[in-house]
């Protein structure tokens, strides 16, 4: 397997956080939403990752919580006219590029993920253009301009399909940006891929050797892992997969326990779903522990219910756009994506 040492360096300022609320305040933010949401025509559509507030308020307004596909089939198919995505940027750009026609609003356009950051379209592009002959995957957490460039868009719920797919027809890969993720992909398939050299601040963190120690406390917990952490991470896990297939082997695995390796906002979905079973957080500390992110998605952590409700009051400033160009070409290589997913699930 070619491999690359592509890597872009980024530099970023951990953002604020949004201010503590009293309950209180937290149920009146609630119930202001919830008139706004109907008032405005409007959604809530929440990651896994969000802060379980605002999952509970996604849920109880009939909105969604889900993973990254899940939330652009939902937008996608959604009858309201304002889709209020809770998560970072991507998700925003996704839903606008497959329903230019509506309003698509985030709590904040600050939001990103370090995939995104670490894999800037000029450069992506030179080493795309340096291997013609590949057929470009690249993972949702990316620009619009970037799924341009591709030919078909992945997230963590449908890449190994798409790839055993790709390699069935004896297509030559080049994958982008999360290069743990991609090894991964590349080991289970076998596919010739070479990479992108992009990582997940968040589960970059999480360490082996710490992990093993929590194991050794508790023999009896699965672990389960997202694959964007490291290859030594993936090898310890009971079950990989993207965060819907996590939350579906805590339920359908028999343990009682289970050590997690992603972000913590996860826990509020399988606690509700497995209200008998205890999860712990995989560890962050140990050596070359940086502890930028301790199991939680710094972006992701910026969606509050303050910023939803200034949303949804006025949009400016929080709505988000997609260069019209470039939405062509995005929504192609996101359509197969969504295609080859659907037919998957029939
Ligand atoms: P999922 O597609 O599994 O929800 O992952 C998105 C993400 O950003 C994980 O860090
Ligand atoms: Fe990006 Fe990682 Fe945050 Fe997911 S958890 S949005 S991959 S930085």
């Amino acid at each position: 397997m070619a491999q690359s040492n592509l890597a872009v360096e980024f530099e970023f300022t951990f953002p604020a956080k949004p201010a503590r609320l009293t309950e209180d305040e937290q149920a009146q933010y609630k119930a202001r939403i919830k008139q706004l949401l109907i008032e405005k025509n409007a959604v809530l559509i929440a990651h896994y990752y969000t802060d379980p507030i605002i999952q509970a308020l996604a849920e109880e307004t009939g909105g969604c919580v889900a993973d990254s596909l899940e939330m652009a089939r939902f937008g996608n198919q959604h009858p309201a006219q304002t889709l209020i995505i809770a998560g970072v940027k991507f998700m925003g750009e996704t839903a606008k590029v497959l329903t230019p026609e509506k309003t698509v609003v985030m709590p904040t356009l600050e939001a990103t993920c370090s995939l995104d950051l670490g894999c800037p379209i000029k450069e992506f592009s030179e080493f795309c253009d340096q291997h013609p002959d590949r057929t470009v995957v690249v993972y949702a957490n990316t620009s619009t301009a970037v799924k341009a460039r591709a030919d078909w868009i992945v997230t963590s719920s449908c890449a190994l399909e798409i790839v055993e797919h790709l390699e069935e027809q004896g297509e030559k890969i080049l994958w982008g940006p999360d290069r743990h993720l991609g090894n991964y992909i590349q080991k289970q398939t076998g596919a010739d891929m070479i990479m992108w050299q992009g990582a997940c601040i968040v589960h970059d963190e999480f360490k082996t050797k710490a992990l093993e120690d929590m194991k050794a406390l508790h023999p009896d917990a699965a672990i389960l892992v997202h694959p964007e952490s490291p290859a030594e991470i993936i090898e310890l896990a009971d079950s990989v997969g993207s965060t819907s297939q996590l939350i579906k082997a805590a339920q359908e695995l028999p343990n009682k326990k289970f050590i997690v390796a992603t972000d913590r906002g996860i826990f509020y979905k399988m606690q509700q779903l497995c209200p008998d079973k205890e999860f712990f957080e995989a560890p962050t500390a140990g050596e070359g522990a940086t502890c930028r992110s301790c199991a939680h998605c710094p972006w992701m952590a910026m969606n509050g219910l303050k910023a939803i409700e200034e949303a949804l009051i006025d949009a400016k400033g929080k709505e988000v756009f997609v260069d019209m160009s470039l939405r062509e070409g995005a929504l192609r290589s996101t359509n197969r994506m969504l295609e080859f997913s659907a037919s998957l699930r029939k």
